[in-house]
């Protein structure tokens, strides 16, 4: 299928959708029946994300917004309850029909809320080539929209286009955990569906990266369905657009302090390509500084300008974060746990090498380890049986590691 057709079909699907009030996806997190108290009903019956980008304390009061595919515009109008009146809020689609729902329901919508007038706008456009300017939006917002797009990259740097620097994403989107076979990529029903244009985790991320964005991290995650052995969840990621540093950079650029691992990982590679072993303090230039800053690297990471450069934090240091296996057997259930956080990859404190958005099988002592707080929100873990297993327990390694 070329690029046009899928589009083209992608259009006619949600163009249908909205004739006729249908739910091509049913998304999972809305308190509808709040919803329901200012959004009208017929934007609520063609509600068709895979997560919910607004609802995770992302929009702050009086930012500008911007809704990478909006639909019939339910986020626009959450987003424009959390940005209040001052904020703005602009929604982005390629589908009259949709469009015609959104903007017929944002009067009613700003006379719910309170507002004068509405503080939405509602704009014809492709996520390829957003009707936006260059860096004046805070936040960019979008629901089950990039899998649609064939040119993801394309996507992804009209995104960051669009945003200030120190602006950020909050993206729900279909992700799968292997590359999709090529009978899937040509079926046009299940491109309609989310399904076929979902990339791999490995791939989104390495795009989203590759765009320029940094920061990049789950905030949610859930399973959304099985073809064939493909395996779709339904990911929420945000990530950062932090200023570029200068192709020469001053000497105050280049050393901004030093900074340690805590961990929980034994060591990790950033996504400036740096190493970082825990317990060992290094020199970081600004860019790296002002990327430990951000909120989601906080707990992982302490900070210094005395000179402590290749000294280690104390064995007995209560700022160390190592978690290990218990010593007991084995059970491998059919787990795999993929790295969608932070980094590109990392070593836990049992030889387990993760690489950002590739899944690799761990077993129940792992499962443990990796479900801890510590270590949660740095990946997404997913059954691929789909036959029962015995589980039998089995010890793998004589010093009572994983296997
Ligand atoms: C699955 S629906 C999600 C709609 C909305 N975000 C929601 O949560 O209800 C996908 C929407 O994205 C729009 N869309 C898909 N690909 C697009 C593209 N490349 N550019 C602009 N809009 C696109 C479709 O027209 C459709 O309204």
């Amino acid at each position: 299928m070329s690029d046009d057709s899928i589009t083209q079909s992608v259009v006619e699907r949600y163009a249908s959708a909205a004739r006729n009030g249908e739910q091509v996806c049913t998304p999972d997190g809305y308190d509808m029946e709040f919803l329901a108290t200012y959004i009208p009903e017929s934007v609520l019956q063609i509600a068709n994300g895979c997560g919910v980008p607004v609802g995770l304390g992302t929009v702050r009061p009086g930012e500008t917004v911007l809704d990478v595919g909006c639909g019939g515009g339910i986020d626009c109008f959450e987003a424009s309850r959390f940005t209040g009146k001052d904020g703005h809020v602009i929604g982005v689609d390629m589908t009259d029909e949709m469009l015609e729902i959104a903007r017929n329901s944002s009067a009613a919508v700003a006379t719910n809320l309170g507002y004068t007038q509405s503080n939405v706008e509602f704009r014809k456009g492709r996520a390829e080539k957003l009707p936006v300017e260059d860096q004046t939006v805070d936040l960019i917002i979008s629901n089950c929209v990039v899998n649609l797009a064939p040119d993801k990259q394309r996507v992804f740097q009209e995104m960051y286009r669009a945003l200030k620097i120190g602006g950020r994403f909050t993206i729900s989107d279909i992700v799968a955990d292997t590359s999709i076979p090529n009978y899937l990529l040509n079926d046009r029903e299940r491109w309609g569906a989310c399904l076929s244009g979902a990339l791999y985790t490995r791939d989104y991320l390495h795009t989203i990266r590759a765009t320029g964005f940094v920061g990049v991290h789950q905030i949610g995650v859930g399973p959304w369905g099985v073809i064939d052995g493909v395996h779709f969840s339904a990911l929420t990621m945000t990530g950062y657009k932090v200023s570029v540093p200068p192709s020469r950079p001053s000497n105050e650029e280049r050393f901004a302090g030093y900074a340690v691992l805590k961990g929980p990982f034994k060591w990790v590679i950033d996504e400036y390509d740096q190493t970082f072993v825990r317990g060992v303090w290094r020199s970081i230039d600004r860019k790296t500084s002002d990327l430990l800053h951000l909120d989601p690297f906080r707990p992982w990471f302490l900070f210094s300008k005395d000179v402590v450069a290749g000294k280690m934090l104390k064995e007995d240091d209560p700022n160390l974060l190592r978690i290990l296996p218990e010593d007991t057997p084995c059970v491998w259930k059919g787990l795999f746990a993929t790295m969608t956080s932070l980094f590109e990859r990392a070593e836990d404190d049992d030889h387990h090498l993760f690489e950002g958005g590739v899944p690799i099988e761990i077993c129940s002592k792992t499962n443990d380890v990796l479900t801890t707080p510590q270590y949660a929100p740095f990946f997404h873990i997913l059954n691929r049986a789909q036959q029962p297993v015995s589980g039998e327990a089995v010890t793998c390694s004589p010093n009572g590691d994983c296997c």
